[in-house]
């Protein structure tokens, strides 16, 4: 997501420093939210800073809690708060995971409920980011998707070979084009628009129906689909049973509208074909 924002901000015009903790190059600083703090080594001055370095395995945060947590929440809030001084406008990228699932359109507002450890992390970041003042941005998303994601393009890959897919029939997404969560970032970043804010498609659906969705794009055989419980996959935590956020003060205050889960799924296939 991260490298996607990048290059669209800077193919707009905007002076962009991307950062990596693997390498360093002209454009990319080095940044390793694990190290010390004090081996950062930040621009002076900084207009916006967007937050989306993180360990966003739910395997990996359930499998060294304390260890992701140091990224995913202590050195977040290190990094935003040395932003912060540098005048920058802070965005957090955060989920539906910070609720447990059980009502659908969870509002902003609402407590925060999160049952695995990704969702904790996501949850405690999020408050300790909000308590450093007022040029702090939340925003609350549900599955973003892109043509990359390992999962479509391994079902697409099986299905076009005649291989059949075991998708989950009990766990759903709320699926969300990238592009349109891009926009979402942008436009609370233009307007440093502080607080909590939400992004969600219109409704759930389940993997097994947007797996017979690819299916369907590619004229493949519907019988490869072969529908399985993720109680059936071992090491899956148990998923939520909504993953639908309120996006309602995002839609008023910037006209972003939510997409229909079919739409945003049509739009990734589409180039799987
Ligand atoms: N994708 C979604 O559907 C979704 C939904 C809600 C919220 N979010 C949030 O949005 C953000 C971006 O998501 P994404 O899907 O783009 O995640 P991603 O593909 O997993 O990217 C996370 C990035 O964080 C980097 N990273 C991991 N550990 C690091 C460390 N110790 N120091 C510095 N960088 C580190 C990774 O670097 P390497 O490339 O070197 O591994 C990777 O580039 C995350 O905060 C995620 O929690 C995503």
């Amino acid at each position: 997501m991260g490298r996607a924002l990048g290059a669209g901000l800077r193919s707009a015009g905007a002076e962009v420093l991307a950062t990596s903790r693997r390498t360093a190059s002209p454009q990319a600083l080095h940044l390793d939210l694990a190290a010390t703090p004090d081996s950062w080594a930040l621009p002076d001055q900084v207009d916006a800073a967007f937050l989306f370095s993180a360990v966003t395995s739910l395997a990996a945060c359930r499998q060294d809690p304390e260890g992701t947590r140091r990224i995913n929440v202590q050195n977040t809030l290190a990094l935003a708060q040395r932003l912060l001084d540098r005048g920058a406008f802070v965005l957090f990228p955060s989920t539906n995971l910070v609720f447990d699932g059980e009502q659908p359109f969870c509002a902003a507002e609402a407590p925060r409920s999160p049952r695995g450890v990704y969702g904790r992390h996501k949850a405690e970041a999020e408050e300790g980011l909000l308590a450093l003042g007022g040029n702090v941005a939340v925003l609350r998303m549900t599955k973003v998707v892109g043509p990359d994601i390992p999962l479509f393009t391994a079902w697409a890959r099986d299905l076009r070979a005649g291989q059949p897919v075991f998708p989950f029939h009990d766990m759903v997404m709320a699926p969300l084009p990238l592009a349109l969560v891009l926009r979402a970032f942008c436009a609370l970043a233009e307007a440093r628009a502080p607080g909590i804010w939400q992004v969600s498609a219109q409704e759930d659906i389940p993997y097994a129906r947007a797996a017979g969705f690819l299916c369907r794009r590619l004229g493949a055989d519907p019988g490869l689909v072969r529908p399985i419980s993720w109680r059936d996959r071992p090491g899956v935590e148990e998923p939520p049973r909504h993953t639908t956020l309120d996006p309602s003060r995002l839609q008023q205050a910037f006209g972003i509208t939510s997409p229909r889960a079919e739409d945003s799924l049509n739009e990734v296939f589409r180039s799987l074909e």
